[in-house]
């Protein structure tokens, strides 16, 4: 195979995410299987300016597929939106050898990345956040598996709510986007879903839809938060005096970003990884791939920082009919 690149360069940069690790396999074994070297770049981009560089190879990536986190660890960089710094990134790359380069994170790593390609190394983003909340795809490495973890910690408060007849916020994380928020409210049958990008602020309907559910019988009470939404444990204090009903604020956190990832988030992160070494044999750069309609394409990193991602219309139009009173 006459490849465009000799050698890749693979990190993980932002928040981990289950699935991570599968990709990280998919490109060191893609790399491997098209004649190419490959080289992790440990904790991001800050790994790469300190230049915590190491050799991989098909056994390096043994038996992670099923693993949480990232074997590569992963940070958060300031010095790396900084000119001077990418330049010097980008010059680390070829002093190692390095001349394309996956970056498995969210936007902000997209942001990165797209740097890196102005500097001269060919870099292809994929992405990988628990938060969906990447505009060019349907599918982001590790929600399917963060979803799961919520919905599940989520049933388990819904029995002890129901013994103690209470009111539970539960808070899922998700930054600014309320994906996880809608999907895991659905899957538990909440009875309010609030996220950013739809709650108003309106905690008096949110306070009388639990006492007309009450009156109508029911003994528990579900109302998923989206961070950045509010304080839960205000709003648990709020609806506990306006109701009379204990209520309770549980903020699940990180536990979210951790575990073995789904069978969804293997597979979708394998064939993601495996994409990104595609695209560089071919040359491709300053790419992000995605999932839209079935197939796994790939976009410009530009064009793709600067769509705009809503929540799934349909799947809120129906939680309103889903929670209804
Ligand atoms: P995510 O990739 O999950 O969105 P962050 O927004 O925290 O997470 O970004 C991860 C890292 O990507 C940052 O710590 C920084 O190193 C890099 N990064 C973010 N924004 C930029 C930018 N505008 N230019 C260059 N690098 C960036
Ligand atoms: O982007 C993933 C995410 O888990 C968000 O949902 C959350 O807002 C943020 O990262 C938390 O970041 P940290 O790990 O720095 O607390």
């Amino acid at each position: 195979m006459n490849n465009a690149v000799k050698t890749i360069g693979v990190l993980t940069s932002g928040g981990d995410a289950p699935g991570m690790n599968a990709a990280i396999r998919a490109v060191v074994r893609t790399s491997i299987s098209n004649g190419l070297n490959v080289k992790g770049i440990r904790r991001g981009y800050a790994g790469l300016l300190e230049e915590d560089i190491v050799d991989m190879n098909n056994l390096a990536v043994s038996d992670i597929i099923q693993t949480g986190g990232t074997i590569l660890y992963t940070a958060r960089c300031r010095e790396f939106k900084k000119e001077e710094y990418q330049k010097m990134g980008a010059d680390i790359c070829r002093k190692h050898g390095i001349d394309g380069v996956v970056v498995i994170g969210g936007d902000g790593s997209f942001n990165g990345a797209s740097k890196l390609a102005e500097n001269g190394i060919n870099t292809i983003g994929v992405p990988g956040t628990i938060d969906l909340d990447i505009a060019c795809t349907e599918y982001t490495i590790g929600f399917d598996t963060a979803i799961n973890t919520a919905m599940e910690a989520i049933d388990k408060l819904r029995d002890t709510s129901e013994s103690h007849e209470r009111c539970s916020i539960v808070e899922v994380m998700g930054r600014t986007a309320g994906h996880i928020a809608l999907w895991t409210g659905i899957a538990s049958g909440a009875e309010y879903i609030l996220t950013a990008e739809k709650f108003h602020g309106d905690i008096q309907r949110i306070i009388s839809k639990v006492q007309d559910r009450r009156r109508l019988g029911k003994k528990n009470h579900i109302i998923v938060n989206a961070e950045g939404v509010g304080n839960s444990n205000e709003m648990a204090k709020l609806i506990e005096l306006a109701t009379g009903i204990e209520t309770r604020a549980t903020i699940l956190g990180h536990i979210q970003r951790g575990g073995n990832p789904t069978c969804k988030d293997r597979v979708y992160a394998s064939a993601m990884g495996a994409k990104a070494v595609e695209l560089l044999c071919e040359g491709k750069t300053n790419r992000v791939v995605g999932y839209h309609h079935g197939e796994f394409l790939d976009f410009d990193i530009q064009e793709a920082l600067a769509m705009e991602k809503n929540l799934d219309p349909y799947l809120f139009h129906i939680t309103r009919k889903l929670t209804t009173r």
